[in-house]
Order: C-alpha cells, then structure tokens, then sequence
C-alpha cells in the first residue's frame, strides 16, 4: 500500500492540482472509482477528499435533488448516534429533520408515515462508530421503501469489515444493489489510505458531479492517497479471510472485556464499544490500557451524550497472542477500576 502511494506521488503528484472537474481527475481517480464500485456491488463510485466531505455532499445534494423543483420538500430522519458528518450534512440540508432514537426503525416509519414533504431520506451509519454495534438495514430499508423514501448508509466502520470479504454490511443485508440505497464510505480505516466515496446507483453518483458543492468546489482527492486505497482493495480482494480474521478478534476483545466485568456493546465489525458512564472514568480507562501498551479511542461528550463515555477498542486482523495479553491485563485493571469506583463487585 505505502509503495503504491509513492508510486502515485511520483507518477502524478503530491496534490491533485485542482478540483475534479476542472484539472483534478486523473486515471488513478477513475481506476479506484471502478474498483470501488466492484467491491462493493455498487453500480458506481464518486470519490471524495475525505469520508466527512462524501458523507456532507451526499446528504445536502440528494435532499435538494429530491425536492426538485420544490425547495425543502424532502424530510431527513437521522439516528441520535449518527457521527459528526452526518449531523452535520443533516444541518446544512435545509431540509425538515427529525432525529430518531438509536436504531429505533418503528420510530423512523412514523417519521416518514406522518410527513408532508413529498420525499424523504433516511440517514444511518451500519456499523456505529462510537459502539460498534450494526444498524438494522434490511428493517430500515424495507420502512424507507415502502414510504418512498431513499436510504443513506454510512459505512465508514463497515468497508473492509463487515460482510463477506469486507465489502460491507449493506451487501450482506442484500442491499448492495438497490437503486434506492445511498452508501457512503471512508478510505481511512480499513483501506489505511485516506479519502471518501460514495457507491451509489449511476443516477445518484451523476447527480453529486452536477449538483453536490463537496465535489464541485473541492480540491480532488490526492493522487497517493487514490494510489493506496486502490492497492488495500487489491489485498482485500485477493485475501477475503483479513475482514473475518478481523471480526473475530473484534469478538475475542469483547470476550476479554465482558471478562474483565466491563459493559460492552456487541461488535458488528472491528469496533467494540466498552460503555464507562463518567467522563473522568473514560479518560482514567485510557491511561491505564496505555500504561499496559494498548491504544484505545477515549469517546467523552461532545462525541456521546452526557454519562455514556466510552472506550472504543478496535481489532484488526494481524493482533496477536502478546496483543491479547496486554489487552487482558489491561481491561482487568481497567474493570477492577470500575468496580472499586462503583462499589459493586465485578459480574
Ligand atoms: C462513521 C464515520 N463517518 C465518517 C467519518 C469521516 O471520514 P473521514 O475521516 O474520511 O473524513 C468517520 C470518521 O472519521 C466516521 O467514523
């Protein structure tokens, strides 16, 4: 992957030079657009600087498209646990938003049963990042399809993860395909690169070319950054075991979690949430995996609502017996913490 983004460097540059329609595209662009689009069986790809930009574009472009010729005759209904960009793309949609409960698919058909917009959009990531648990997609497409409405699945924690060989859990929910599914995703975490895309019917991704401000007004992608992502879906195609090996050591970290008394949100992929409650709680957690060699991702609010600070531990496919070790001393410290503050016994 590293010797593919010098190759792209020294082939096509550091930077992209300028924004995709006017001298940013490059073969490296459109060669990691079809890959993309293969490996997740979408129909086709759009490229973006990053998966924060694909996920503001794709929300703000189709609520407009939608609502064509009307304005602001499109509804959002988004999860409370949505991530930042998608809070974001919500906002800036202008357009009626309605936050549902977290996986809540009841709460989101009333939403779309009792609007008056004519179109709607229903924003979910598959794979929470913050938790790591899945989102339930085939309910949440089937309740989106049946009021007419477009799906729009962030699979940021998903791509390379979840589903067989990685390629998402929208393809295992059967979804890949549909012309009424939007998929977002990064090429920061499991490709290792950086970037984002969205993989989408044709439809969709020509309308983000024509009309989506993130594409249009947005330097390209960089040319070593395309370079590397499109060598990680080489690897992940030619070694579909990666995502299982990684599933199933997100599962054993969780194991060793539950063991250590620890309340742990089940994993949809490479993620595993490990709920603290306090604030001060998450950060101490933290200290203490560190002071045993393991690095963790510390969620205190903004990033989660008040007394629901979390760590995030994240397996990947190539950790060890040693990496399982330190990961086991360092959760029982961690769960002997939490009960002597608690005053309850581990259970
Ligand atoms: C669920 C989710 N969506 C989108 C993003 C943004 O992607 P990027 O970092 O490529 O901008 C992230 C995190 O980085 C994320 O966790």
């Amino acid at each position: 992957v590293v010797t593919a983004a010098q190759a792209g460097a020294r082939e096509w540059g550091a930077g992209a030079t300028g924004s995709r329609l006017v001298t940013g595209s490059t073969a490296l662009h459109a060669d990691l657009e079809r890959a993309l689009a293969a490996f997740t069986g979408a129909p086709s790809a759009l490229v973006f600087s990053s998966g924060y930009l694909a996920n503001l574009t794709a929300v703000t472009a189709l609520a407009a498209a939608l609502s064509y010729p009307a304005r602001g005759d499109t509804l959002v209904v988004s999860d409370a646990r949505n991530h930042a960009s998608l809070v974001d793309a919500c906002r800036l949609a202008r357009a009626r938003l309605v936050v549902t409960p977290h996986r809540d698919v009841g709460a989101v058909e009333r939403a779309l049963a009792g609007r008056p917009e004519r179109a709607a959009l229903v924003v979910t990531e598959s794979a929470f990042s913050v938790g790591g648990p899945l989102a339930p997609l085939r309910a949440l497409h089937r309740v989106t399809r049946d009021h007419g409405g477009v799906l729009v699945i962030d699979e940021a924690h998903a791509l390379g993860v979840a589903g067989p060989g990685g390629r998402g859990a929208a393809w295992e929910a059967g979804l890949a395909a549909e012309p009424d599914v939007v998929r977002t995703v990064t090429l920061s975490k499991a490709l290792g690169a950086q970037g984002g895309a969205v993989v989408a019917a044709d439809e969709v991704t020509g309308t983000l070319v024509d009309t989506g401000r993130g594409f249009i007004f947005d330097t390209a992608l960089a040319p070593p950054s395309a370079a590397a992502a499109l060598a990680s879906l080489a690897v992940l195609s030619a070694q579909p075991g990666l995502a299982e090996a990684a599933r199933a050591n997100a599962r054993r970290l969780a194991a060793i979690a539950t063991d250590a008394g620890l309340d742990v949100i089940e994993p949809g992929a490479a993620v595993v949430g490990v709920t603290l409650g306090g604030a001060a709680d998450a950060v101490n957690a933290r200290l203490r995996c560190a002071e045993h060699g393991v690095l963790v991702g510390c969620f205190r609010p903004p990033s989660v609502p008040d007394g629901q600070s979390c760590l995030r531990l994240t397996a990947r496919a190539t950790l060890t017996a040693e990496d399982f070790a330190a990961a086991t001393r360092a959760l029982s410290v961690v769960g002997a913490d939490i009960a002597s503050v608690s005053g309850v016994g581990r259970n």
